[in-house]
């Protein structure tokens, strides 16, 4: 009989493993060491736990590579880690890339600032304009940047027009893909040349870890690999050895962040007190047509406005007790964030309206507690508002 393709979540329990033998351990075990025994004169073969490759990092980058349909994947200190490293793959000095204006405030901070310092140059392109992309392109581009579902206004972008013009220019293309967890969309299948995750959201998703990783061509990761061992963004043995753990249950969690997420945009849509709310799921959502074609799930971030501006927003924060006031997202436990004190602090008024961040405008992690308490939660701390 033939096999069929494993599905995601029994990818995610095993990986690429072989059957193990008699007396093997189940769960893999931490292999908490810097160095390896080395073989006699000879270069092959030599692990280090720097150059990620320890068996807990191996194992791991295999996992993602089969989540995602990559080749090959490796995992580094952070998710800026990899998304600095993986742009530096494709870029050199002189080379011009070209990034989507809705990313993550910090990636833009790594654009405009280190990456300008580096000389390479920057544009930023607006993903509402058909020819957004194109009319960038110049004789020094090389890659093409782009975060989906982006950070915080939940907003999709439509990969596969992109895809083709990049691959009509012989240009990368790059995709940031932490919102939506390889459960709800894995952009290999939509043309994209690399993936890039923070693993401490989704990934990970429990609030232990910081993390990145990359997915793409065995060619490309062996080039994000070089580098990691040069910028010394090796993830850590017992950092690897939680993610493994943790993307066990990646299949299970994901699509109960997803439902519990959509129930509460439903409750909140209806809430006197809540100007506006932002969900993919949701009919009025600018990009629903969109999301319900790409998308394996709509995810678990939800926008929220609380009328009466920052002053509202706050009290609500004050008042909550099950949902917790931090950064961050994609853990089992819920989590608010005020975008422009976090990803977008430090931006100009101008920048924050064209992010689509108002002010009131909270960022919610739904996570998979009951849903009911959650929105009672909410509820509650609303009342006093
Ligand atoms: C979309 C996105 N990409 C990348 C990052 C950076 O990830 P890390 O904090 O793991 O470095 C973040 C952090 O919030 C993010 O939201």
């Amino acid at each position: 009989m033939k096999r069929p393709a494993t599905g995601l979540s029994t990818r995610a329990i095993h990986g690429t493993r072989t059957p193990p033998n008699v007396g093997d351990p189940v769960a893999s075990p931490v292999y908490q060491s810097a160095t390896f025994l080395n073989p006699i004169g000879s270069a092959k073969n030599l692990l280090y736990t720097r150059y990620g490759n320890n068996p807990n990092q191996i194992a791991l980058g295999e996992k993602l590579a089969a989540l995602e349909g990559a080749e090959d994947a490796v995992f580094l200190a952070s998710g800026m880690g990899a998304t600095s490293l993986s742009l530096m793959s494709v870029l050199s000095a002189g080379d011009h890339l070209i990034s989507s204006n809705w990313i993550y405030g910090g990636t833009r901070k790594l654009l405009v600032e280190e990456f300008q310092r580096l000389g390479i140059a920057v544009s930023f392109a607006d993903p509402t304009r058909p020819d957004g992309w194109k009319r960038h392109i110049k004789r020094t581009t090389r890659a093409v940047f782009v975060e989906t579902p982006t950070n915080p206004q939940i907003r999709l972008i439509d990969l596969d027009p992109i895809a083709e013009l990049c691959n009509s220019k012989g240009l990368h293309l790059l995709v940031d893909s932490s919102i939506a967890s390889p459960i709800n969309f894995r952009p290999l299948e939509h043309g994209a040349d690399m993936v890039i995750h923070s693993v401490t959201k989704y990934l990970n998703g429990h609030a232990d870890v910081i993390a990145g990783a990359v997915a793409a061509s065995r060619k490309v990761i062996s080039r994000v690999r070089e580098l990691l061992k040069m910028w010394g963004q090796a993830i850590d043995p017992h950092a690897a050895w939680l993610i493994e753990r943790a993307l066990k249950t990646l299949a299970v969690r994901v699509p109960r962040h997803n439902s519990n997420a959509q129930e509460f945009a439903e409750w909140a849509c209806e809430h006197p007190k809540i100007s506006n709310v932002v969900y993919p799921g949701l009919d009025s959502h600018p990009d629903h047509g969109l999301a319900a074609r790409i998308l394996d799930g709509y995810g678990g971030l939800v926008g929220v406005t609380v009328k009466g501006g920052t002053r509202a927003a706050n009290k609500l924060l004050r008042k909550l007790r099950l949902a917790t006031h931090a950064p961050s997202f994609g853990g089992t436990e819920t989590l608010v964030s005020v975008p422009r004190f976090t990803s977008h602090a430090g931006q100009t008024k101008k920048q924050l309206r064209d992010a689509g961040i108002p002010e009131g405008y909270l960022r919610i992690s739904i996570g998979i507690e009951e849903v009911q308490d959650i929105i009672f939660d909410f509820a509650r701390a609303l009342d006093s508002v």
